[in-house]
């Protein structure tokens, strides 16, 4: 088993922060997963996809299996719809653009998000009004500790905003190896709902848009505002929009008038983290060699060469200054390590 010791994982972290990993092995198939783990389950071991929702704030003192299981296949269809079985260590983006290819709809809205089919499901990734869950149908995953297979139905993935069991009761235990997906062939379902993907297929051209169209809006719409991780480290929207009580935000509103809201029910409401930490001042400011991109304040940015630390602490600042302003608690979306 190829185990390389003292690697660094800087080719494999979005933000490109330097950090060492005791040791490191690339899992190419589910049986070579089972092998390291019966031998490895008792050691510190440290779950790497396609490392694009987290910060390294230090070396990590654990082996590190990084998840490369490829491979995409069709399980079932019929005229309408088909199911897709895709393995966990497929790039996310080349799936949609896979799915675009064979006229299969419905992850069009969920296109350029980095990162990987099996870390989708963790975070439950979502954007422009689509969620992974709305065509989730279940995932298979390795149990770590008796290297079985588990089984997870859409109801056992328990699903929330960037939230699933994977983040909670059964954190650190499972290993996802595929997704299934049930996708449209005919009468696609569009979600143009957002007033920007509208604004854009307008600019675009698009009366009657296909998926494709859809998909090739959202690019235009992700590139306009949120970085290329192979220009500027990043790792999307740092912090989760933050859901508060209609009652306290009625009382925001009164010294903010122009705070932008989503309903949740009759009792919440979304507030864009973005525009708080706009508001707070700190959109587009840059510290050394890392800071606030300007084109979107949810995604902090490395400049080249920057320290996990710094950026951990710029996040702090960023969430006591919030709580301060706003009296607003906002959590960050981005797995600190
Ligand atoms: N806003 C500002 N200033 C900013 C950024 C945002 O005022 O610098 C305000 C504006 O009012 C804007 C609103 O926030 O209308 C919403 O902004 P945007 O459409 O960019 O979406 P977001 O809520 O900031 C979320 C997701 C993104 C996803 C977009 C589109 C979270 C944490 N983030 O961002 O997901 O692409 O919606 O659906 O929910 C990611 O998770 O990494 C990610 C990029």
């Amino acid at each position: 088993m190829a185990i390389i010791n003292n690697t660094s994982l800087k080719p494999f972290n979005t933000f490109g922060i330097e950090a060492k990993a005791q040791s490191y092995c690339a899992i190419s198939s589910v049986e070579m997963l089972k092998t390291i783990l019966k031998e490895q389950h008792k050691n510190p071991l440290f779950i790497l996809g396609g490392g694009s929702n987290m910060l390294l704030t230090k070396d990590i003192e654990a082996l590190v299996l990084h998840i490369n299981l490829k491979g995409i296949e069709t399980v079932s269809e019929t005229n309408d719809i088909v199911v897709i079985k895709a393995m966990s260590g497929e790039n996310w983006h080349n799936f949609v653009l896979w799915c675009l290819q064979n006229n299969y709809g419905g992850i069009e809205n969920l296109s350029l998000i980095p990162g990987n089919i099996g870390t989708a499901p963790i975070q439950n990734i979502g954007a422009y009004g689509v969620e992974l869950k709305d065509v989730f149908v279940s995932c298979e995953a390795m149990h770590i500790e008796t290297q079985t297979i588990k089984t997870f139905t859409k109801a056992d993935c328990n699903f929330g905003y960037r939230e699933s069991v994977f983040k909670q009761d059964l954190k650190g235990q499972y290993i996802i190896t595929s997704v299934n997906l049930e996708l449209s062939k005919t009468n696609h379902q569009l979600h143009t709902n957002y007033g920007v993907i509208k604004k854009e297929l307008e600019t675009i051209g698009v009366t009657t848009p296909t998926i494709q169209d859809i998909s090739n809006a959202i690019i235009a719409i992700r590139q306009s505002k949120l970085p290329d991780p192979k220009e500027l480290g990043n790792s999307g929207s740092f912090f989760k929009n933050p859901i508060i009580s209609t009652e306290d935000f009625a009382l925001l509103e009164q010294n903010f008038p122009d705070i932008p809201s989503y309903k949740i029910s009759d009792k919440t409401v979304k507030v864009p983290a973005g525009w708080l930490i706009e508001k707070a001042g700190f959109k587009g400011k840059r510290f050394n060699n890392y800071g606030v991109h300007s084109k979107q304040a949810l995604v902090l940015v490395n400049y080249g060469n920057a320290n996990g630390k710094e950026i951990f602490e710029l996040a702090q600042l960023i969430q006591k200054t919030i709580k301060r302003l706003f009296n607003i608690s906002i959590a960050t979306e981005v797995n600190i390590i």
